[in-house]
C-alpha cells in the first residue's frame, strides 16, 4: 500500500498544472456507450476511478483504449452485448451507477449493482430509480442489483423533479432519456459544469436537448446517437485545491501560476470567498495566478449546489481556516457528515468542533506533522495540504483514496517546491514496539 511522506514548511513556488476533470470524464465515458461506433475523449485524467470505469465499460462489451500519457481515450461501443455492471467494480466507484441510464438508453435493459455507501455515509440513489420509473422503466431490486428494463425495449419518456437537485441523477436520467420513444423533462436539474459539458456532448452526439445549464432540461428521444470526438474540461476541484494550497503555502511576495484551468467552473461563491481571505489572484481564460496574503482572513463558508461553494472543497477549506488568525465555520448543506478528515487533522493539532453539519475551526494553529489516515478522496487531499504547512514530517496513509481523483499529485507538488514523495508500506506489519529485540 502507498503513503505520501511530506516534510512541511517548504514554500509552494512556480507552476501547477490541472488535469482533466474526473467528474466530467466519467459521464462522457458513459455517454460513449449510447453511440454505435468509436468515441474519442481527450484530456482524460489518469485516475483510479477512470480506470475502474473503463473496466465497467469493458464488461458491457465496449472496447476501451486509454493512452494515459497522452490522456486520450477511445471507446468502441459497436457491440454492447452484456448489459451488466457488476458489484465488484461498482463498489469501487459509485459513478459506475451511470451504467443504469447508459444501458437502458442503449439496450433497453440493464442489471446494475447498487453502489452502496461511501466513507462519509449513505449515498442514496432513490432519485435515480424514481426518475427512471417516471420515464417508464420497470425497476426491481434483486440481490443488491437494480434490474431495469424498458417495456417494449424503449423508454416512453416522462417528467421527473429532482428534490434535492442531484448531479448524478441528472446525468443518469439524461443518458436514459436521450434515446427514449418520447419526450422527457427533468425539473430542478443540476447545473454543475460537469453536467453542462456532458449534456453539450450528448447534444453533439445527436440528442435533442433544450435547457442545458438551466434547472429544466427537456429531452426529445431519438433512435440512436453518433460517436464524436470530445475534449474533457479541466478539473475544477483540483483547481480549487491548488488555489487553497497557494494561499496557505505560497510566499506573500511571490506568484504561483495554475495552468490548464477554467476558473469560471468554480462558481462565483468560491471565488468571492477566496478573495475575502485576502488572497490576491488574477484569473485568465485558462489559468489563475495566486499570491498568498501576509495574513489570511478567517472566512466562514456554506456549501451549496452550483454556483454555490462546492462541497468537494470544504475539507480543503478547513486547512485554510486553521492558518488564519480567527475562528470560522464550515457548513455542508449537501452532505450531513462529511467531516472524517477533522479527527485526522486534530492529530496534527487542528482545533475544531463538529456540531451536526457545521464544523467550527479555530485559527492560528501551529500544525505538527503526524501519521494520518486518508478516509475519502477530498479528506485525503486536506491531509496533504496540512502536511505542507505543518512542522516536521507527515505520513498520509492509504493514498489509494487520493489516487482516485488526483493525478500524480506528489509529482506536481515536488515540481512546485514541496518536499513530498511516495513510499510503499505494509499496513499490517507488526509494530516495531511489539517486535522481539
Ligand atoms: C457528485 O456526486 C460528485 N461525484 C461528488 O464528488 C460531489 O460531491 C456531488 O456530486 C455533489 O456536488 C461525481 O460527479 C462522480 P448528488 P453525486 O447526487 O452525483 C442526495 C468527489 O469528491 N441524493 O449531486 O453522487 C445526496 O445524498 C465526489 O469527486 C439523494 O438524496 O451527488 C446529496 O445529499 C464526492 N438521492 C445530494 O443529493 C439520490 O438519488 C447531492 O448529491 C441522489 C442524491
Amino acid at each position: 500500500m502507498d503513503k505520501l511522506v511530506i516534510e512541511g514548511g517548504r514554500p509552494l513556488r512556480g507552476t501547477l498544472t490541472v488535469s482533466g476533470s474526473k467528474n466530467t470524464a466519467l459521464p462522457l465515458m458513459a455517454a460513449a456507450l449510447l453511440a454505435d461506433g468509436t468515441t474519442t475523449i481527450d484530456n482524460v485524467p489518469n485516475l483510479r476511478d477512470v480506470n475502474t470505469f473503463s473496466d465497467v465499460l469493458r464488461v458491457s462489451g465496449a472496447e476501451v483504449e486509454f493512452d494515459a500519457d497522452a490522456h486520450v481515450m477511445t471507446i468502441d461501443a459497436s457491440t454492447i452485448d452484456t448489459p451488466v455492471a457488476p458489484y465488484e467494480l461498482v463498489k469501487k466507484m459509485r459513478a459506475s451507477f451511470y451504467m443504469l441510464g447508459a444501458l437502458l438508453g442503449r439496450c433497453g435493459k440493464g442489471r446494475v449493482s447498487l453502489p452502496g455507501g461511501c466513507a462519509w455515509g449513505p449515498r442514496p440513489v432513490n432519485l435515480h430509480l424514481e426518475g427512471m420509473r417516471a420515464f417508464g422503466a420497470e425497476i426491481e431490486l434483486d440481490e443488491g442489483y437494480v434490474v431495469a428494463h424498458a417495456p417494449g425495449g424503449r423508454l416512453p419518456g416522462g417528467t421527473f423533479t429532482l428534490e434535492p437537485s442531484s448531479v448524478g441523477a441528472t446525468i443518469n436520467l439524461a443518458l436514459a432519456a436521450s434515446t427514449a420513444q418520447g419526450t422527457s423533462r427533468i425539473e430542478n436539474a443540476a447545473i454543475e459544469p460537469d453536467v453542462v459539458v456532458f449534456l453539450e456532448a450528448l447534444q453533439r452526439m445527436g440528442a435533442q436537448i433544450d435547457g442545458i445549464g438551466t434547472r429544466t432540461v427537456e429531452i426529445e428521444g431519438v433512435d440512436g446517437l453518433q460517436p464524436i470526438a470530445v475534449t474533457n474540461c479541466p478539473d475544477r476541484i483540483e483547481l480549487g485545491t491548488f488555489m487553497i494550497a497557494a494561499a496557505i503555502a505560497g510566499e506573500p511576495n511571490d506568484t504561483i501560476r495554475i495552468e490548464n484551468a477554467n476558473p469560471d467552473h468554480l462558481g462565483r461563491a468560491f471565488l468571492d470567498k477566496f478573495a475575502a481571505t485576502g488572497t490576491h489572484f488574477v484569473t485568465g481564460a485558462d489559468h489563475v495566478e495566486v499570491s498568498a496574503p501576509d495574513v489570511l482572513e478567517p472566512v466562514s463558508i456554506e456549501t451549496a449546489v452550483f454556483p454555490g461553494f462546492p462541497t468537494d472543497l470544504q475539507a480543503q477549506w478547513s486547512v485554510l481556516l486553521s492558518q488564519s488568525p480567527g475562528a470560522a465555520t464550515i457548513t455542508d448543506t449537501i452532505y450531513d457528515d462529511r467531516f472524517s478528515h477533522i479527527p485526522e487533522l486534530a492529530r496534527m493539532g487542528l482545533q475544531a468542533s463538529v456540531d451536526g453539519n457545521t464544523v467550527t475551526v479555530e485559527g492560528h494553529t501551529h500544525l505538527k506533522g503526524a501519521t494520518v489516515m486518508s478516509t475519502d478522496l477530498r479528506a485525503s487531499v486536506s491531509l496533504v495540504l496540512a502536511g505542507m504547512v505543518a512542522e516536521g514530517q507527515t505520513d498520509v496513509l492509504r493514498v489509494y483514496h487520493l489516487d482516485r481523483g488526483y493525478e500524480r499529485l506528489e509529482v506536481k507538488l515536488q515540481n512546485a517546491g514541496i518536499q513530498i514523495h511516495r513510499e510503499q508500506y505494509d499496513e499490517f506489519a507488526t509494530p516495531d514496539v511489539l517486535k522481539d529485540d
